[in-house]
């Protein structure tokens, strides 16, 4: 398993050019089931995650190309037809997005064995809302041995579904299940994650007739059939989050390009309340931060658009060096602070209470060998490693391989130490 050396110190300077988002590409893949033409993905990542999926859905019968177009890197999905409807336990335990290939399938095809995801490290994370979604647009779901079997022989019929919170899955699942039944169906308290707005501006493309994506109700006119279409993945927001929080962490100036600074609004704010400065463009954001303590501050994680769980970590990493206490409150997850223990490691101070951390700042973090748990907390490691002094390993970078494209390049272009190193005692990559 490999590991990442991180030697700690320096400030970064220079530009970071942001990935396309995996949480979009991820969906956008699994759109693709639901029309036998091309759908051509432009500025796709290329991570773990999607090259995984891209396995599954090979199973399920489509052609995946990938290729290095002049927009940069793009992946084409074509699936003539359906050849297995199954999803086996095998892939889905291994990525739960997989588990959206079930609304697809059905809304095709008329059925699908999908499996269970079960839970993971972060939480229980369970599929109800997915599954009743699916059952009000005229499934029956029948649970067998760790399987969901969907079946819609006649088709699916469009519904209307108030979501009791609010679901990013179960949202983008039940969009991707209402483009192809019969008639009108309204989604009501809808998650609005700008990945929901790209999904549907990609099925838009695709021929589905949808209206009110990215807002709290949306509207989708059932079509009959849909096509292929080309479509641009979205800038990553919880990339360009992280290196707006690396450079807060470790001081410096970098500029991140091709990215949207709106969709990390509630972060840029909680930095500027900190001491950070934060400049505003077209195509991206450049972070600031040269010398002195930052302040404390707060944060609670909320819905989109308010500050992402997906975030939560990394900034806890920023605020063990802050001047004063922080309290941070997770609300979307019941445990995800595994992270705590792995920074108090490298000499944090914190401490955590049910869905509350008390992060009080300390002058310096001192390099350790840590653990990753999970994606986000795995760079959360990384960051503070940047910022503390000697060497910080982290391992079970697997973890990362998942989300975050070339870190270390992206990194060390900015003048950061980051090295990968090979197996569990191995010699160094790059
Ligand atoms: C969530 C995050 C998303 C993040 C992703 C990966 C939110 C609202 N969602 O999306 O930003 O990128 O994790 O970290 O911030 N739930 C149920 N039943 C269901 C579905 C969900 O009880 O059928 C619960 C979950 O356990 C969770 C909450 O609803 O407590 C929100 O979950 P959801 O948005 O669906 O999770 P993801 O789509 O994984």
């Amino acid at each position: 398993m490999d590991r990442i050396a991180i030697t700690g110190g320096a400030r970064l300077e220079g530009e970071i050019p942001i990935s396309g988002a995996k949480n979009s590409a991820i969906k956008l893949m699994a759109a693709s089931l639901l029309t036998d033409e091309p759908l051509r993905l432009t500025n796709m990542p290329r991570l773990a995650d999607t090259r995984f999926l891209g396995k599954l859905l090979q199973r399920l019968g489509a052609e995946v190309v990938e290729a290095d177009g002049v927009l940069g890197p793009e992946t084409t999905l074509h699936t003539p037809e359906i050849v297995s409807a199954i999803a086996p336990y095998d892939l889905v335990r291994q990525m739960r997005a997989s588990f959206n290939v079930l609304g697809p399938l059905v809304a095709r095809t008329g059925q699908a064995k999908v499996s269970l995801p079960g839970g993971c490290t972060i939480g229980a994370r369970p599929v109800d809302l997915h599954l009743k979604a699916l059952e009000a647009l005229g499934a029956r779901i029948d649970l067998h041995e760790g399987y969901v079997y969907a079946q819609a022989p006649r088709g699916l019929v469009g519904a209307e579904i108030e979501f009791p919170f609010i679901s990013v899955g179960a949202t983008e699942h039940a969009l991707l299940a209402a483009v192809l039944a019969s008639g009108q169906t309204i989604l009501r308290n809808a998650a609005r994650e700008p990945e929901i707005a790209d999904l549907a501006e990609c099925l838009t493309k695709m021929g589905a007739r949808i209206s009110g994506a990215g807002t709290s109700e949306i509207r989708i006119e059932g079509v009959s059939k849909l096509n292929g279409a080309t479509h641009a993945v979205i800038p990553d927001r919880i990339e360009t989050g992280t290196y707006a929080l690396a450079v807060a962490t470790a001081g410096g100036q970098v500029r991140l390009t091709g990215t949207r600074h709106d969709f990390i609004s509630a972060l840029l704010d909680k930095l500027e309340e900190a001491g950070v400065e934060v400049t505003r463009h077209d195509d991206g954001v450049t972070i600031t931060r040269n010398g002195g303590r930052l302040k404390a501050v707060e944060i609670e994680t909320d819905p989109y658009p308010g500050f992402a769980t997906d975030l939560q970590a990394q900034f806890m990493a920023l605020m063990t060096l802050a001047d004063g206490e922080s309290v941070i409150r997770e609300t979307i997850f019941e445990n995800r602070f595994m992270h705590a223990p792995e920074l108090a490691r490298l000499g944090a101070d914190i401490s955590v209470q049910g869905g509350e951390a008390r992060v009080r700042g300390v002058e310096a973090l001192e390099g350790a060998p840590v653990m990753a748990t999970d994606l986000r907390a795995s760079v959360s490691l990384v960051i503070a490693g940047l910022a503390a002094r000697g060497d910080t390993i982290v391992n079970r970078v697997y973890h990362l391989d998942r989300g975050f494209e070339r870190l270390e390049e992206k990194l060390g272009a900015c003048g950061a130490s980051v090295r990968r190193l090979k197996g569990d005692g191995g010699e160094e990559e790059s």
